[in-house]
């Protein structure tokens, strides 16, 4: 009878990532080394690579955004990894959250001490409804995708029956993209690393230099409720609603518990692991909720032996801004139809009850999609040991979870970690 448990336990004790954005010139090979590098420099002990013996890596379609196939091999020998196993896993947006599962599973089960996890999506080759189209086969195309929809569609429709189930309004997802520029904007690593009210002064700035009016706006809201700085994408879903198109990688180096003191004094131990699965949008009995979220929640908590009041930090899937508040919903951080309005009374803010994306999410941040898994983890591995400089939380929070959500909803993995 399947327990529910690791078989043994497994730790984080090397994280690193590169800058998101769009690095024209550089492939996503390229990236990943970086991010390697990074992630190799970040072991406080130092670590032998020839030590590691497999590697998980999380693309979603370098075959349509790279034309190129086989990428695990590929990211494993310009690591030096070869002749080591090297398994690409791809489930959307989700795809790096489910590396670090199974690179977890693999630890726990004793078949590997060491392995290598990492992410990867090159994503700004392409012009923008070409990517629009690659992305849109991550939903289920006979019954998503073939109507029409694209994601940030998707995304409103789940906005506009949250409006109409829970009586928010436009600003309150405003405030959900303030908040993450905000954050977003002490994090060196963000795309768009500015708050809003910085964007908006540029741009108005912008407008005196080309001789066009000056536009009115004097706060962050008088800019993102005009279309002129921050045009419908697809209602009521606008540009500072929805996460950019990206370029990244980021790369996990785990060890077994027993191993994990040779290599840092502080490293984080991962005590939950959860994933769930989903049909699509049109097959579930909500468009309030994502029920996978839900159940891989609930699979972490049980395996971790906490509730989500024991969650000190939190990085959360906001592809979009509803899909934050959404996501707040699923792991019970906010009771059904409370997340909006705990958004806009500040709750999820750094000096919130409950700090969510911390590291800017997705909206700032960026979204390579198969990189933004473990790009969650990097923010959770700086927060829970101390070094996230200026937008590092108080009092020293020990216990954070990231949520990983594919395409609507139909894969999310969640994982916790602890500090002690
Ligand atoms: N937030 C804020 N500003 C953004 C932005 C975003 N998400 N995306 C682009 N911009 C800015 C650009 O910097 C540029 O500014 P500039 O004119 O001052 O230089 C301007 O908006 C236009 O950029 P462009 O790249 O032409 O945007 P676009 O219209 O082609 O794409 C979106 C905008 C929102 C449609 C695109 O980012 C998108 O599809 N996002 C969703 C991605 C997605 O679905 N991911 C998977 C989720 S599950």
């Amino acid at each position: 009878m399947a327990q529910g448990k690791l078989s043994r336990g497994v730790a984080v004790v090397g994280a690193g990532m590169t800058k998101f954005g769009s690095f024209r010139c550089k492939t996503s090979r390229e990236l990943f080394v970086t991010a390697f590098q990074e992630m190799l420099a970040s072991v406080d002990k130092g670590v032998d690579p020839k030590q590691i013996e497999a590697l998980f890596i999380g693309n979603f379609s370098s075959d349509l955004f790279e034309t190129q196939s086989h990428t695990a091999p590929i990211m494993a020998d310009w690591v030096g990894l070869t002749p080591r196993p090297a398994v690409r896993l791809e489930d959307a947006c989700a795809s790096s959250g489910v590396a670090l599962r199974q690179g977890i599973l693999a630890v726990a089960s004793g078949v590997y001490d060491m392995v290598l996890v990492g992410g990867i999506e090159k994503m700004t080759d392409l012009p923008g409804d070409k990517v629009t189209d690659a992305l849109g086969i991550a939903a289920d195309t006979i019954y998503e995708t073939s109507t029409g929809f694209t994601f940030p569609g998707f995304y409103a429709s789940m906005a506009t029956a949250y409006m109409h189930a829970y009586g928010a309004t436009p600003q309150t997802f405003m405030k959900v993209g303030m908040k993450n520029h905000e954050n977003g904007s002490l994090n060196d690593k963000a795309q768009f690393g500015q708050r809003i009210s910085a964007i908006m002064e540029a741009r108005k700035a912008s407008a005196v230099k080309k001789g066009l009016p000056m536009p009115t706006w004097q706060t962050e809201l008088d800019f993102l409720s005009d279309d002129r700085g921050n045009p419908m994408v697809a209602w009521p879903m606008r540009l500072f609603d929805c996460s950019p198109v990206s370029d990244g990688a980021a790369a996990l180096l785990l060890v077994s518990e027993e191993l994990a003191r040779n290599f840092t004094d502080a490293p984080l131990h991962v005590i939950g692991t959860g994933q769930a699965s989903d049909g699509a949008l049109h097959s579930r009995s909500t468009l309030t909720s994502i029920p996978a979220a839900r159940a891989a929640a609930q699979e972490a908590y049980r395996m971790a032996g906490v509730t989500v009041n024991d969650i000190q930090v939190a990085e959360v899937h906001d592809c979009f801004t509803i899909a934050e508040i959404i996501a707040t919903e699923d792991l019970g951080f906010f009771a059904p139809g409370t997340g909006g309005k705990a958004a806009e009374a500040g709750e999820t803010a750094r000096t919130g009850s409950h700090p969510i994306n911390t590291s800017g999410g997705l909206k700032s941040k960026g979204h390579p999609v198969g990189a933004s898994g473990a790009g969650q983890v990097n923010e959770i591995w700086k927060q829970l040991r101390g070094t996230a400089g200026e937008r590092q939380l108080p009092g020293n929070p020990s216990i954070g979870l990231t949520h990983n959500v594919g395409g609507t909803g139909q894969t999310c993995t969640v994982h916790i970690f602890e500090r002690r």
